[in-house]
């Protein structure tokens, strides 16, 4: 059991990622630019200011921090707001984080630093797509959750092995509510998704149940003491969002992904969590079959995603 702060706690992935924690016994603080009045352990705090940022994570001596306070939608702001705002908030938690002694510090980056969906075309290297695979952010969003991940790189090499830290890049967000209908980040439900690939397109399909998000930052902190320092991790479901194999519906809507996507057969998704699975010895336990029950993929489907489970 730890003490952990998560910023960002009231939005559509904070709150998942509160509740799963305080479910596996962590005693969580909260915190984000407004938050309910009837949490006990929650701030109302705007963490663009040093100050703030210092106050709040240095009162609450928490033993972990979370940090997924950002502006999240690409272009839902100004460029320049959505790059200053998300750059200063990860570097001020950071900061007020070492300087607050805490010893494990998470931070959410996004699979958008890849680069997909550049009105100037992408073609990928190949898919799926890896962590090791080079970022090219092709706007202020995923720019600044680029910068996210250096910011977490610049301190673990000023601080070295004291201070553990990770990034991770969660794919297309679901909350357990957005299973039901309600409106999922993009503006239409998850049937609307499935039913229109072009919707799912831009995002290559992606998608992640915010529980599992909750559940891998869990399995994350326990891990960061034996796992190498200040690694990046895609956090993903086992399968794509969408009814047919991604091999016939990139050529479709993805027409520069095409050859690469020849490798997605079955449900494989064009996100590899290999590296999660085998650092960390996590998987995802929801998908889009089982929470709208709809008919379970084939076990051939189901084989293909545990062979690409043992790779990388
Ligand atoms: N939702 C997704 O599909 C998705 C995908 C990839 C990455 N992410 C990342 O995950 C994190 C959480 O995303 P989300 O979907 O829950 O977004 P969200 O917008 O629902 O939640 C973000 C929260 O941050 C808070 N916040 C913004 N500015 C703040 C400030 N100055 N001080 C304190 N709090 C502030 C907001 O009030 C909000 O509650 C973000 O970092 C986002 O970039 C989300």
């Amino acid at each position: 059991m730890s003490r952990i702060l998560v910023t960002g706690s009231s939005g559509r992935l904070g709150r998942s990622v509160v509740a799963v924690l305080a479910e596996r016994g962590h005693e969580v603080v909260e915190v984000d630019l407004t938050v309910p009045a009837e949490h006990a352990d929650a701030y109302a705090a705007d963490l663009t200011e040093p100050a703030v940022a210092a106050d709040v994570i240095g009162g609450a001596k928490p033993d972990a921090v979370i940090h997924l306070a950002a502006i999240a939608v690409p272009f839902s702001a100004p460029e320049q707001h959505i790059l200053r705002t998300n750059a200063s908030l990860a570097f001020n938690v950071m900061q007020a984080a070492v300087d607050a002694g805490v010893r494990k510090i998470v931070t959410a980056s996004s699979p958008t630093v890849f680069g997909y969906g550049s009105p100037a075309g992408w073609a990928p290297e190949r898919l799926p797509l890896t962590e090791d695979v080079q970022p090219r952010p092709w706007n202020a969003y995923a720019l600044s959750k680029l910068l996210a991940e250096r910011t977490m790189e610049m301190f673990a090499a000023q601080r070295g092995e004291a201070v553990r830290l990770a990034a991770f890049r969660p794919c297309y967000v679901i909350a357990p509510e957005e299973w039901q209908g309600a409106l999922t980040q993009q503006g239409h439900t998850v049937a609307q998704r499935l039913d229109d690939p072009a919707l799912s397109a831009p995002a290559l399909f992606n998608y992640v149940d915010a529980r599992d998000v909750g559940d891998f930052l869990h399995t994350l902190i326990a891990a960061l003491d034996d796992i190498p320092n200040a690694q990046t991790f895609i956090v993903g479901a086992a399968d794509a969002l969408a009814r047919r194999p991604l091999a016939e519906l990139m050529p479709q809507y993805v027409p520069a992904a095409a050859e690469a996507a020849q490798e997605l057969t079955g449900t494989t998704p064009a996100f590899s969590i290999a590296k999660a699975r085998r650092l960390l010895g996590w998987s995802p336990a929801h998908d889009w079959r089982t929470e709208l029950g709809e008919a379970p993929a084939s076990e051939s489907d189901r084989l293909a995603e545990s062979l690409e489970g043992s790779g990388w």
